[in-house]
C-alpha cells in the first residue's frame, strides 16, 4: 500500500510540473494576448498560418513516404524567404515577440529543408518537425487576433 501511495503522489507531482503547455491550453483559461491589427493584415497572417499547416502536413506525408527531396522542397517553401515576403505594412503591425517566434519557426523550416537534403534521415526530420510544432503551439498559447 505504501508503495502505491508513493507512486500516486509521484504521478500527481509529475503531472503538475511536467507540462506547462498542456496546463495553459485548458479551453476555459484563455490568457492569450490580443494583437490588434487591421483586417487586411489579419487575413494575410492567417493565410500564412494555413500555408504553414499545409506545409507541415506535406512534410509529414513526404517523410512517411521517405521522399526526402519532397520534404526539403515543402519545408523550404515556408522558410525565411516566405517570411521576408511579408509586406512591411503587415509586419509593422505585429509585436516584436510575435516576429521573433515567427522567425524561429521559419528558420526551423529552413533547417528541416537543409538537413533533409544533406542527411536524408527521416527520423531526424520527424524530430525536427516535432520540435517545430512545439513552437507553433507555444505561440498559439500566447497570442490571438480576435
Ligand atoms: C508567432 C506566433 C505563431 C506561430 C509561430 C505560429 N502561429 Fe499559427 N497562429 C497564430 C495566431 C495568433 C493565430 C490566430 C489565433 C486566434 O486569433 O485565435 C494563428 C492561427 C493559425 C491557424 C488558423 C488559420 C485561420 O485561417 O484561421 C493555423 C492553421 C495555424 N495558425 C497554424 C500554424 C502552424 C502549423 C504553425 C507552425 C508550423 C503556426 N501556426 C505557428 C500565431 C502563430
Amino acid at each position: 500500500m505504501k508503495i502505491l501511495n508513493r507512486n500516486s503522489l509521484l504521478f500527481v507531482v509529475i503531472s503538475l510540473f511536467a507540462s506547462p503547455i498542456t496546463m495553459a491550453s485548458k479551453p476555459h483559461t484563455d490568457v492569450r494576448a490580443l494583437i490588434q491589427i487591421d483586417s487586411q493584415a489579419k487575413e494575410h497572417v492567417l493565410l500564412e498560418m494555413r500555408q504553414l499547416l499545409e506545409a507541415t502536413q506535406l512534410i509529414l506525408d513526404s517523410a512517411l513516404k521517405n521522399d526526402m527531396k519532397a520534404v526539403s522542397q515543402y519545408a523550404s517553401n515556408v522558410g525565411l524567404k516566405a517570411m521576408k515576403a511579408t509586406p512591411t505594412n503587415v509586419a509593422s503591425q505585429l509585436p516584436k515577440e510575435f516576429k521573433i517566434m515567427g522567425r524561429s519557426v521559419h528558420e526551423a523550416m529552413d533547417s528541416i529543408a537543409r538537413d533533409a537534403n544533406d542527411l536524408g534521415d527521416r527520423e531526424h526530420t520527424l524530430t525536427q518537425l516535432n520540435e517545430t510544432l512545439q513552437s507553433c503551439v507555444a505561440c498559439h498559447n500566447v497570442f490571438k487576433f480576435q
